[in-house]
């Protein structure tokens, strides 16, 4: 019997690269649910010609009467609710939204006791202490598929589960970006083109962005101690913000390690394809049988590896600052940098704005709990608010949920 899977963010860089995957076991997985804004129908609707699905989301409510018109013969859901509604809908839901209007896709699937194969980190950072209340719902089960986290689940295999951890550090490691070796003031001047030059990966546009400001290893550093992070145990050693370290690796071949107390490292490498950490995340805890990014071991020449510059690149330390906090400061860092990222694409700020937006917006957050899922979405709204006054402007934020 096959796996059937529900797609949120069919549109994307995720969203495409796991219909690849899919296509490429056709008799092992079932695409039964798509979703995305709605905004790109083009493609959509030559995603449902392919695959055939029951059921497609349509999250922006202005775009529902055109996909009606568009996809005939196709159950369509609307709005947030009907987004979020996929993740009951299949086996194992892949989430590829990008941002915070991810969260109620994350939460309905693990609520739905489903298994999330979790692309859209955004909303295990913002969310963090609701989603892992969410994720001891019977049934619920979550494997990353950001390459990193989907290396660290591959290295932490060899641990004996009987045993104790034994585990002394995660090492997530960093392309660099774009602007690898780049002094603070020579950054004055970048452009958005200069920062979508990713080097080694091609993704979405937000992600590129983080990926220039190494806000989004930040944001892995956070989401790594969220799915890895572990209470000392009867042996010593846990899993905290103490033993997460970031390497840069410009060549994006490792995509983490995990090292023992024996001084072991473990290190899961290929070469840079998301196709293997999604198929990863859909086969688990089997493997895919197609083969992405297998390494040439006979061209492969060298590993680079360096410390990052702290400096040139603040977002790392801030978000090393806004997980050490905890509650909800990285949901108002994750706001922030949102904001301060999608005025940038804008032609608004600078490039070195942003992490100058984010430092403000995290020094305003004011220690509130993350009791419930509400209490998080108005710690998004309420930075989102705090960092569009930083920018000094003036209309207010859409909001993602
Ligand atoms: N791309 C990568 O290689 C990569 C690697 C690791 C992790 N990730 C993570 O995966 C997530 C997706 O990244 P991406 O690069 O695939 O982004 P992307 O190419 O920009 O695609 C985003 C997808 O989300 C949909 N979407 C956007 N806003 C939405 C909303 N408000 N409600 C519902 N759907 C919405 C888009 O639909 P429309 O097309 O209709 O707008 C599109 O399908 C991010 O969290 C990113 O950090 C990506």
């Amino acid at each position: 019997m096959s796996t059937t899977i529900a797609l949120a963010g069919s549109t994307g860089s995720i969203g495409t690269q796991t219909l690849d995957v899919v296509a490429a076991e056709p008799d092992r997985y079932e695409i039964v649910a798509l979703g995305a804004t709605g905004r790109n129908l083009d493609l959509l609707a030559a995603q449902v010609d392919a695959v055939h699905p029951k059921v497609v989301a349509i999250a922006d409510e202005g775009c529902a009467a055109a996909a009606r018109d568009r996809l005939p013969g196709v159950e369509i859901r609307v709005g947030t609710e009907g987004l979020a509604s996929l993740g009951a809908e299949a086996d194992v839901c892949v989430n590829g939204v990008v941002g915070f209007a991810g969260l109620r896709v994350t939460l309905a699937t693990l609520l739905a006791g489903r298994r999330l194969a979790l692309a859209n980190k955004e909303s295990l950072i913002a969310g963090g202490p609701v989603v892992q209340r969410a994720r001891s719902t019977p049934g619920a089960e979550l494997v990353p598929v950001d390459s990193e986290h989907g290396a660290l689940h591959q290295c932490l295999r060899s641990r004996d589960e009987r045993g104790p951890s034994r585990v002394a550090s995660l090492v997530l490691t960093a392309s660099g970006g774009p602007f690898r070796g780049r002094s603070a003031e020579s950054l004055a001047s970048v452009t958005v083109d200069d920062a979508l030059a990713h080097p080694t990966w091609s993704m979405g546009p937000k992600i590129t962005v983080d990926s220039s400001t190494l806000m989004n290893k930040g944001l892995e550093v956070i989401e790594a101690n969220e799915l890895f992070g572990a209470p000392a145990g009867e042996h010593g050693v846990g899993i905290g913000y103490d033993q997460i370290e970031v390497v840069v690796h410009p060549q994006s071949i490792v995509h983490s390690m995990v090292t023992y107390t024996d001084g072991s490292t473990i290190a899961q490498l290929s070469m840079p394809n998301m196709r293997l950490p999604i198929g990863y995340a859909l086969a688990w805890p089997d493997r895919s049988a197609a083969a992405f990014g297998p390494i040439d071991w006979a061209t492969l020449s060298r590993l680079d590896f360096e410390p990052p510059d702290l400096a040139a690149f603040p977002c790392l330390g801030l978000a090393f600052a806004a997980g050490r906090a905890g509650g909800l400061a990285p949901a108002w860092l994750n706001a922030g940098n949102e904001e301060a990222v999608a005025a940038f694409l804008d032609g608004r700020i600078s490039w070195s704005d942003i992490a100058a937006v984010c430092a403000s917006v995290l020094d305003r957050h004011d220690g509130a709990e993350a009791a419930d899922v509400e209490a998080v979405i108005e710690a998004d709204r309420r930075a989102r608010r705090a960092a569009r006054s930083v920018m000094g402007i003036e209309s207010p934020p859409t909001d993602p949920t």
